[in-house]
């Protein structure tokens, strides 16, 4: 099947608290970062994993990261998401023939979503999770309901999104680079190829708001029990 390697972006700058971004806050017994990259270091399919974190933390990054031993690079992030990816992309072995990215901020993350992807981009090349939107959905300016939306195939979009590495560096040439792309599925996408849905899971969400990370903070222990203990 060839390598799979898997770009974790992680150089937002999240919620500062105590100086550093949330990718490097505690859950459970170890940083968010760390708990997040572990899912890939346990999965039998994944084989490399890049970091792309603040420029100036990147020594940190790679200290807190020294028990994954799939950890080939951290680079340093840029100011947008994109700009994060690209720099990981470049970062990837040569020898990657699928890549991965995954947010440092969904460390619920199944093994067998992930493989799940994978087997989609082998068969369509490119492939995300992605979970139908359950509200109403409408859209709103300066206070007031503004249209109607129908809900009706819309999705959220969560990651892993997966690529065949070739389709990506070519998605990353060709976009135009002001970062406005909130994912790497509307990349590729913008380059005319099809990307397949994989059904998401609605415990993978991304930690955001302050709300999030108590949420997290509350479901970690049983999804740490039920994925990594045996
Ligand atoms: O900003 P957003 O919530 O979409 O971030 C998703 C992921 O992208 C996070 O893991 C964040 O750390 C990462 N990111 C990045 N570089 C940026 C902005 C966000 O790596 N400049």
């Amino acid at each position: 099947m060839g390598r799979v390697c898997v770009v974790i972006p992680a150089a937002g700058e999240g919620t500062r608290m105590g100086g550093l971004p949330k990718q490097f806050n505690t859950l459970g017994d170890s940083p968010l970062l760390y708990q997040t990259a572990w899912a890939f270091e346990c999965h039998n399919r994944v084989d490399d994993i890049v970091v792309a974190a603040p420029a100036d933390t990147t020594a940190h990054a790679r200290h807190l990261m020294s028990g994954i031993s799939k950890l080939v690079r951290v680079v340093a992030g840029g100011a947008t998401r994109q700009e994060s990816v690209a720099a990981g992309l470049a970062a990837a072995p040569r020898d990657s023939v699928i890549v991965l990215v995954h947010d440092a901020a969904r460390p619920f993350i199944e093994a067998a979503a992930i493989t799940e992807v994978i087997a989609a981009v082998v068969l369509h090349g490119a492939a995300a999770l992605a979970v139908p939107v359950a509200d109403t959905v409408r859209y709103a300016e300066g206070g007031f309901f503004t249209g109607e939306a129908s809900r009706r195939n819309l999705f959220a979009v969560q990651t892993p999104q997966g690529f065949r590495r070739s389709l990506l560096a070519e998605a990353f040439e060709s976009c135009v680079p002001d970062g406005a792309a909130t994912d790497e599925v509307a990349l590729v996408r913008a380059c005319g190829h099809a990307v397949a849905r994989v059904p998401g899971r609605a415990g993978n969400f991304k930690i955001t708001t302050g709300e999030d990370w108590h949420r997290a903070e509350r479901r970690w222990p049983a999804f740490a029990r039920r994925n990594y203990e045996s």
